[in-house]
């Protein structure tokens, strides 16, 4: 079968992958369509302190094809969201339904495929862009059939990470006010959240010119240049500290929330820089893992302000990937408009160039 092989240097299409047979507890689905997340592309890049060669690609929605004899959840045809979370189930994080921070759900690397005999890693415990992969039954969340595969994919990765920042490691609330730097396949899902939570005003920031029309359609209320030399004073403008002021003592006025789906020093900073008194930054953009950052310590002591981390929106996947299929069903957010292009799997560098052009919501490679 064939699939996309990133061996330390290039990433390749190749065919004649062979996939290992299911073990008790594994799936084989046979992948229907996957989402190119940014992560892919900085795994592609050598970003990633992650073994190769491997095949790539994380956000995925498929059909199972093959269960292993003590898989109970799901069963062959169904159509499932697979997420990259192969949590244990048993560990003190899992029980209390933080399964981001089971410590099996990194690192947890295996060679579920061959290659002209050389095994072949797999990539977030999911290899997303091959026929067909294996993964773990918890990694499968059955969706209903009529959700289609290209959207459905998107759940995998962008869609939980975006919004289950809002709705799990931020928690926000009605008429909060929120900035998101970034709005790509993640920072999109930030902005609808964002909606569905009342948040407002909703400001979108990216420094690509073709995210104006996208951000207002997921839930912006404002869209900034993010090239401007003065983004922290136009953010702070748009809720200013009092009537007098733009920003007031100790940099009063501005946003409660600021997730940077971008994870640039410089934006980090203005991330920083836009808040109100008690308002935190939510990063969830991915830097090399000795990239730096900084800030103001004055910032953040007297008015209770925050820097946090927020991994794959900190969810539970069997219960927030059905809550977000249901709001999908129920017209409340939009998974379909985030699918900008499809492409057939042979065209695969098309999505890449897609993708790093910034023009895009999402490209979906289908199988
Ligand atoms: N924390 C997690 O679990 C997690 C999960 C998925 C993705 N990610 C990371 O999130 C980030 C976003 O992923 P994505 O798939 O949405 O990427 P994307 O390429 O689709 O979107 C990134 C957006 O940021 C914009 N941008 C770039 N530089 C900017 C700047 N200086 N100011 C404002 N906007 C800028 C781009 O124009 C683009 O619209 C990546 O770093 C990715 O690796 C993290
Ligand atoms: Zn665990
Ligand atoms: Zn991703």
């Amino acid at each position: 079968m064939r699939g996309i092989v990133y061996d330390g240097e290039s990433t390749r299409l190749v065919d004649g992958l062979e996939l290992a047979d299911p073990g008790p507890r594994q799936v084989v689905v046979a992948i229907g369509a996957a989402g190119l997340c940014h992560s892919d592309l900085s795994y592609m890049h050598g970003l990633y302190p992650v073994p190769h060669p491997a095949v790539c690609g994380h956000e995925a929605a498929g059909v199972v094809e093959r269960v292993g004899e003590a898989v109970t959840n799901v069963k062959p045809g169904d159509h499932v969201v697979v997420t990259t979370l192969a949590s244990c189930g048993v560990c003190e994080f899992c029980a209390d339904g933080l399964p981001t921070l089971c410590r099996s759900t990194l690192a947890n690397w295996s060679k579920p495929f061959t290659l002209d005999g050389e095994g072949i890693f797999n990539f977030a415990a999911t290899s997303a862009f091959a026929e067909r992969t294996l993964v773990r039954d918890v990694q499968c969340v059955a969706i209903p059939d009529d959700v289609p595969l290209t959207s459905a994919a998107l759940i995998g990765c962008g869609v939980v990470t975006g919004m289950g920042a809002v709705f799990n490691r931020a928690n926000v609330t009605r008429g909060q006010a929120a900035v998101v730097f970034g709005v790509g396949g993640v920072g999109l899902n930030v902005l609808q959240a964002l909606r569905v939570r009342g948040a407002d005003p909703i400001v979108a920031v990216d420094t690509a010119p073709a995210k104006e029309e996208l951000a207002m359609r997921f839930g912006a209320t404002h869209f900034l240049d993010g090239t401007r030399d003065d983004i922290v004073e136009a953010i702070g403008a748009i809720r200013p500290a009092s009537d007098k002021a733009v920003r007031g003592a100790f940099n009063a006025g501005g946003m409660d929330w600021a997730f940077d789906c971008v994870a640039h020093p410089q934006v980090t900073w203005n991330a920083l820089e836009s808040l109100d008194w008690g308002g935190s930054v939510v990063i969830i953009g991915v830097a090399a893992q000795d990239a730096e950052f900084r800030g103001l310590y004055g910032r953040l002591t007297q008015v209770d302000r925050a820097v946090m981390g927020c991994r794959y929106g900190t969810i539970s996947p069997h219960r927030d990937i059905p809550q977000i299929v249901d709001l999908y069903r129920k017209g409340l957010i939009d998974l379909d408009g985030l699918v900008s292009s499809t492409h057939a799997v042979d065209d695969w560098e098309t999505a890449v160039a897609e993708l790093e052009s910034g023009a895009v919501a999402r490209g979906v490679l289908t199988f």
